[in-house]
């Protein structure tokens, strides 16, 4: 688990602060420093906003960046950090130990050390495009991580639901929040960059990043080419040429685009 701590000056504090939240909606852990405030996230790699982003956002605030690797007093903090989701007032995505909301349907997911608490920009967009679809059929989740999406999209009425992931923590976190809330989701591991065409469903999320959504594209998918694909984790300046790429190659329209400042999500469909 990494810790990323923005320092910023005082007098400036809550303007940073809010420029933050927009690159960590989950919630910053605050530490009064005296004449300097302290921000920080807790993340796994990959999960934490960008170096750059963060010197674009907090600007001339900025006083310093620490990034540790914290492992013995972690857990208290990371359990403070993590705050539940709520998607398209649907949806109640939260950690297992913050209380639950009965007017929602639950998605309880430990963050441990996968990627995916469902707070991420580009998970909730993913989200967000999943619940525009009518629950039907299998559903095969790229990159699992956590398992959030898989876990989601079996309480919303899909299945069978697979996912596949190239980290063996990933395969155990799906399977473990899976289990914890009462759904069945197959997990195996699988390596988008070396063993073959993506496993595929009729429904197929991919919250990859930019590069393996390419690589997808240009690979393409074992029997049956979806459907319908979610993609996600394309920066807002990507979405066109990932749009393109699956377009030219397998005939995908693309039917709905969601974005935030940074992050973009795709829903394609192949006519027919
Ligand atoms: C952005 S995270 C998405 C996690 C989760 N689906 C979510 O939406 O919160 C991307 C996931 O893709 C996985 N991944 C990265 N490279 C991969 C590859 N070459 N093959 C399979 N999975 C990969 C990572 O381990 C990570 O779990």
């Amino acid at each position: 688990m990494i810790r990323l701590a923005i320092r910023v000056r005082r007098e400036e504090a809550e303007v940073a602060l809010a420029e933050l939240l927009t690159l960590a909606p989950g919630g910053v852990e605050e530490i009064d420093l005296g004449d300097r405030v302290e921000y920080a996230v807790y993340g796994a790699p990959g999960e934490l906003p960008a170096l750059p982003d963060v010197e674009a956002a907090v600007g001339g605030a900025l006083v310093e960046v620490v990034t540790t690797t914290v492992d013995d007093d972690w857990a208290d903090r990371w359990r403070a950090f993590h705050q539940p989701v709520v998607i398209g007032e649907r949806l109640h995505i939260r950690p297992p130990w913050a209380p639950a909301r009965d007017d929602l349907i639950e998605v309880v997911i430990d963050p441990g050390q996968a990627f995916g608490t469902g707070a991420h920009d580009t998970t909730r967009l993913c989200l967000e495009l999943l619940l525009q679809l009518e629950p039907d059929g299998p559903l095969m989740d790229l990159g699992c991580g956590s398992g959030v999406l898989a876990v989601a999209a079996a309480k919303l009425g899909f299945g069978p639901v697979h996912g596949i992931d190239h980290e063996q923590q990933s395969i155990e976190a799906t399977h473990a929040n899976a289990r914890a809330n009462g759904t069945m989701v197959q997990a195996t591991r699988f390596d988008l960059l070396r063993d073959g065409p993506a496993p595929s469903a009729p429904t197929t999320l991919a919250n990859l990043l930019c590069p393996l959504l390419l690589d997808a594209a240009r690979t393409g998918f074992a029997v049956p080419t979806p459907n319908v694909l979610i993609a996600s984790g394309l920066l807002t300046t990507e979405a066109d040429e990932v749009a393109q790429a699956f377009a030219q190659r397998h005939g995908f329209e693309e039917h709905a685009r969601k974005e935030t400042d940074t992050w973009a999500a795709l829903l394609l469909r192949r006519p027919g």
